[in-house]
């Protein structure tokens, strides 16, 4: 099992696997227009943050980060069908977080959450509440409805993954 991170660069290898996980974000996210998963998937400004088992993609986390700003939008969040609720997730989330502010240097996340993931979000320390200073995110992000948004602030010095 790895976790991998990297945008579409061009390298065969991760383009197989950002087209792994473009299909499970298109079924386990079935209200979302499919051309639209492709065009962020593909996006060169968006990172992809991916569970590897066995040279196959179990799930992963694409998102903007907003380098100036400091923060990253979550775009797209899924674990394939037969591997929910083992804890993937969870780890998903941590080596986003990791990667995010070690390599990113962001501070915080924000995410339009869906209604049934809520649960989910608020287990990997993301708030309903946004303390994030509107300037820096309002106009980067775009509003969307059918979600909730949600912000996750990131400690600075502890370590998310082992
Ligand atoms: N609602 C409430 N709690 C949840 C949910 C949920 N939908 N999913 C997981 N949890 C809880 C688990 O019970 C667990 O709690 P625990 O630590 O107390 O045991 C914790 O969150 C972590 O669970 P994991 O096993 O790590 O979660 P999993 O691997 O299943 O990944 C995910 C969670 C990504 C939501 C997955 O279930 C999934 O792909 N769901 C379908 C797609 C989806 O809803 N994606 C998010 C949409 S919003 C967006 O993309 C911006």
């Amino acid at each position: 099992l790895k976790f991998v991170c990297f945008n579409n660069d061009g390298i065969d290898e991760h383009m197989v696997w950002l087209i792994g996980l473009k299909n499970i974000f298109a079924r386990q996210l079935p209200n979302m227009p499919k051309e639209y998963i492709v065009r962020l998937v593909m996006d060169r400004t968006h990172k992809s943050v991916m569970i590897v088992r066995h040279n196959h993609v179990v799930g992963g986390i694409t998102y903007r980060p907003y380098l100036s700003q400091k923060f990253g939008e979550i775009a797209f969040c899924a674990i394939t069908a037969d591997e929910q609720v083992k804890g993937y997730g969870t780890r998903l989330m941590n080596h986003l977080k990791q990667h995010a502010r070690d390599v990113d240097g962001l501070t915080h996340f924000l995410t339009y959450a869906d209604n049934n993931a809520v649960g989910y979000f608020i287990k990997q320390g993301f708030t309903k509440e946004i303390y994030l200073d509107k300037d820096r995110w309002q106009g980067y992000i775009k509003d969307y409805d059918g979600g909730i948004l949600m912000e996750c602030k990131m400690d600075p010095k502890l370590p998310y993954t082992d």
